[in-house]
């Protein structure tokens, strides 16, 4: 069986077919996926796909891309939706300073207020990190998220970033990219213990081969499976075992 750590069901593209989505899933062996928030509304949705669905689960949160114009009121909801028994992180939350919707400061503020949230909460973090290593870097260091537990989806970094991230003991998952001919994620793959990672399609984004241009769904997250699997030539249900026992820990799932 897969976990998918990292979907957004929720999203627009889903809404012709979205039962049909998640049945898919189901019949290739997903046993649970996780929906993402990435604003109050997107919370909210994901919360109520959570509720109709016994293999959704929810996060909830503020991406960097949209803190710009929230209001305290808004971090309030997020807060009160955590609590809700399906939703299990706060995410995604971080920096994104590539396509730098918001300046610095107002992201860095609205990242480590969720951490703290998440602390509050007791419920790990989904973290979203895009040229921003640096200051990423600083704020997890100092936040000591080892025993509450944090995840850098879509992984990217250079050796060093990732050698620190793993001095921090987090986890990090990658996308459908690492099965691009020009991904450069190789080594990182090869490098990361699979004790550390977790599996995420980001659906409906970052669609793996050999589906690349579709849309992505978490039916696909047998793909990046395997590509990892391939690369550290293991087979592939260890992958999947051990990312699967990775997921219910780390999300206190209970399936
Ligand atoms: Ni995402």
């Amino acid at each position: 069986m897969f976990i998918d750590t990292h979907a957004h069901l929720q999203f627009k593209s889903f809404d012709e077919d979205r039962e049909m989505v998640i049945q898919r899933a189901i019949e290739n062996d997903v046993a649970a996926m996780i929906t993402i928030g990435t604003d109050l509304t997107s919370s909210l949705q994901a919360v109520d796909l959570a509720e109709k669905y016994a293999a959704v689960y929810a996060a909830v949160g503020i991406h960097p891309t949209d803190c710009a114009e929230v209001a305290d009121h808004d971090f309030d909801r997020i807060q009160e939706l955590a609590t809700h028994p399906k939703v299990v992180a706060i995410g995604e939350v971080g920096l994104d300073y590539y396509h730098m919707r918001a300046t610095r400061e107002k992201q860095k503020n609205a990242f480590v207020y969720q951490i703290h949230m998440a602390k509050e909460l007791k419920k790990p973090l989904i973290i979203h990190n895009r040229e921003s290593h640096q200051d990423m870097y600083e704020i997890l260091a100092e936040q000591n998220l080892a025993d509450l537990g944090a995840v850098l989806h879509s992984f990217s970094g250079d050796d060093a970033f990732f050698r620190k991230i793993m001095e921090l003991d987090l986890y990090i998952s990658f996308t459908g990219n690492i099965t691009f001919k020009k991904s450069t994620s190789d080594q990182l793959v090869v490098q990361a213990p699979l004790e550390r990672l977790l599996l995420e399609t980001d659906s409906p984004f970052l669609t793996p081969a050999p589906f690349r241009g579709k849309r992505n769904e978490p039916a696909y997250v047998v793909h990046t499976a395997r590509k990892i699997a391939d690369l550290k030539e293991i087979p592939v249900e260890e992958v999947a075992r051990v990312t699967s026992e990775n997921a219910v820990s780390f999300f206190k799932l209970d399936l």
